[in-house]
């Protein structure tokens, strides 16, 4: 693709700011195949041409991909100038760049930044069923009887919710915790679920979409970036590990 060569620089790197990227171009930082380059308005072709600036290579990447571990407070939405949104704790990535599907304000987890628009609508399509699975600590006990409704579906009024997998992770003080996994996305869709089975969702976390986790070792506001093919594979598998319950435990 032929492009101008600062804006070029500035998608491989959206914190250049107009002031900062002419003084790369005026000290001769910036070369284009080993050239230093000063003007800013020459052409380049992104598949073609090695542009450095110092020592580092740029490379242009028209989608990016972000695993972000979303702390509780803080909202899933697209920069907003007046409150803080997911997009702000990515470092260094441009406006049009959205959270894939939403967490609650309280809701912690595995969330996806992302300036893809078409494949958060793959993700995000009822057909594909992707299954989401969310750690969830549940006032007082979730029985038997309650694991099997929130397995078999639930009507909730407006919509019954379509089969998922319910497991109880842990339960030995006054509350449980449960691992739920659903195919669908309605609103406020776990702690709807879990008031239906008569308890209330006390924390809740989503630790998979399709076949990616969450790392259990990721710390809460963190985010890293991952490669797009491999997440296009890997979002739509199944992503069961053999041992699945042990694994769940890992996020306990
Ligand atoms: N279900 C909920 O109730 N809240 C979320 O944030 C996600 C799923």
């Amino acid at each position: 693709m032929l492009m101008r060569l600062d804006r070029f620089l500035c998608l491989c790197d959206p914190t250049l700011t107009r002031k900062t990227s002419k003084k790369l171009f005026s000290d001769g930082s910036v070369r284009v195949n080993g050239e230093p380059v000063r003007d800013a308005a020459r052409k380049i072709d992104t598949d073609q041409d090695k542009v450095t600036v110092g020592a580092k290579e740029l490379v242009y990447r028209q989608y990016r991909y972000f695993l972000l571990n979303k702390p509780a407070g803080v909202l899933s939405a697209s920069r907003d100038r007046k409150v803080k949104t997911v997009v702000d704790l990515v470092q260094g990535i441009g406006d049009d760049f959205f959270p894939v599907g939403r967490l609650d304000k309280d809701t912690e987890g595995l969330l996806l930044i992302t300036n893809d628009g078409a494949l958060a609508h793959e993700i995000l399509s009822p057909r594909k069923h992707v299954p989401k699975t969310y750690i969830a600590l549940c006032r007082g006990t979730i029985d038997e009887k309650a694991i099997a409704s929130l397995q078999n579906g639930i009507d909730l009024g407006d919509f019954t919710s379509a089969p998922a997998k319910a497991v109880v992770l842990a339960g030995e003080g006054e509350d449980t915790t449960i691992a739920l996994t659903i195919t669908e996305g309605k609103f406020h869709q776990v702690k709807r679920m879990v008031v239906a089975v008569g308890s209330e969702v006390l924390t809740l976390r989503r630790v998979r979409m399709g076949g990616l986790w969450l790392p259990p070792n990721m710390n809460s506001g963190s985010c890293v970036e991952r490669d797009g093919e491999e997440l296009k594979k890997i979002l739509f598998q199944d992503g069961y590990e053999d041992d699945e319950e042990r694994f769940l435990r890992r996020y306990l």
